[in-house]
């Protein structure tokens, strides 16, 4: 898939196993219309399958990561046909990749480019970065999961004054409050996502993606069911290579060297 083009993005393999996918429409503020959607989950899924790849970047441009679902292409839609397509379900797809991922988000991140930033796993913030969920000044709510995602982020006070004023909420408040990870000057935040990409790609692969696996369960069940379900996937580590790998380079005080099985 290495030779492709799209239309709506562009990509690069690195050769430290990191996926840098940039989101590219600049005419609409990288606005997510279907096709780009089809152009990001191609080369996702096509990078979450490459098992040379540890970890995937997502950004956009320095004035927007993404400004929201396409209004222009939404705004006629009537209902029958948002509720028989099941409208914007499939954008779910790219929060069930399996490989870690990471936003680095510079500018606008609104509505849709909000949500999406919140789909990936850390989300690194550039210091001229702007958060939101804008949707109710258009007539209508977040529909890829802001009002849930939002909230888990930054707790209900926040989330419900975000969601019912449309406000945007700046880079350094973001992080007080723990929707993104780190803030970091606009010109490094590209290297920087890379760099912590390559950080994760240099773990083992299986590992990684228990970690994640694991951490995700935190947002979906019950305390006591988490912490059960993080016990059988560390007891599952001792059946890999790694793990055996890993505790013998600490103790022969050696970098280890992965086998990802
Ligand atoms: N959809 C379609 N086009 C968009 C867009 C969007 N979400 N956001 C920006 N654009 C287009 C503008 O229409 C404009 O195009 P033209 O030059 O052809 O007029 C171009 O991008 C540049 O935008 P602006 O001239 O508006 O730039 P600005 O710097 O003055 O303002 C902005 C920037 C504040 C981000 C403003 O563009 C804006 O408010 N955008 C919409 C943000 C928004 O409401 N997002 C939520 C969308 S709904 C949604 O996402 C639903 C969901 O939950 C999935």
């Amino acid at each position: 898939y290495k030779g492709l083009k799209y239309d709506n993005c562009n990509f690069e393999v690195k050769e430290y196993g990191v996926g840098l996918v940039t989101i590219n429409r600049p005419k609409a503020l990288n606005a997510l219309c279907d096709a780009l959607y089809q152009d990001l989950h191609d080369i996702i899924t096509k990078m979450d399958k490459d098992e040379k790849i540890g970890a995937i970047v997502l950004t956009g441009s320095d004035r927007a990561f993404a400004a929201g679902a396409d209004i222009k292409e939404m705004s006629d839609k009537i209902y029958p046909a948002t509720y028989s397509t099941d409208m914007l379900a499939w954008w779910e797809n790219i929060a069930k990749v399996r490989t870690p991922t990471i936003a680095a988000v510079n500018g606008f991140a609104l509505g849709g480019g909000c949500e999406l930033a919140m789909m990936c796993d850390i989300i690194l913030a550039g210091d001229k970065a702007q958060f939101g969920q804008p949707e109710i000044k258009l007539g209508t709510i977040p529909g890829m999961g802001g009002s849930q995602r939002f909230t888990r982020a930054v707790g209900k006070a926040r989330a419900m004054e975000m969601i019912l004023t449309g406000d945007f909420m700046k880079a350094d408040e973001a992080c007080t409050r723990g929707l993104v990870s780190r803030v970091v000057p606009s010109e490094e935040l590209v290297d920087d996502a890379l760099k912590t990409a390559k950080k994760i790609a240099g773990m083992s692969r299986p590992i990684a993606l228990l970690a994640k696996e694991a951490v995700n369960a935190a947002f979906e069940t019950t305390l006591d069911t988490g912490l059960r379900f993080e016990r059988r996937l560390f007891h599952s580590t001792f059946a890999t290579q790694d793990q055996k790998e890993g505790m013998s380079a600490f103790s022969e005080k050696r970098t280890p060297a992965w086998k990802h099985k």
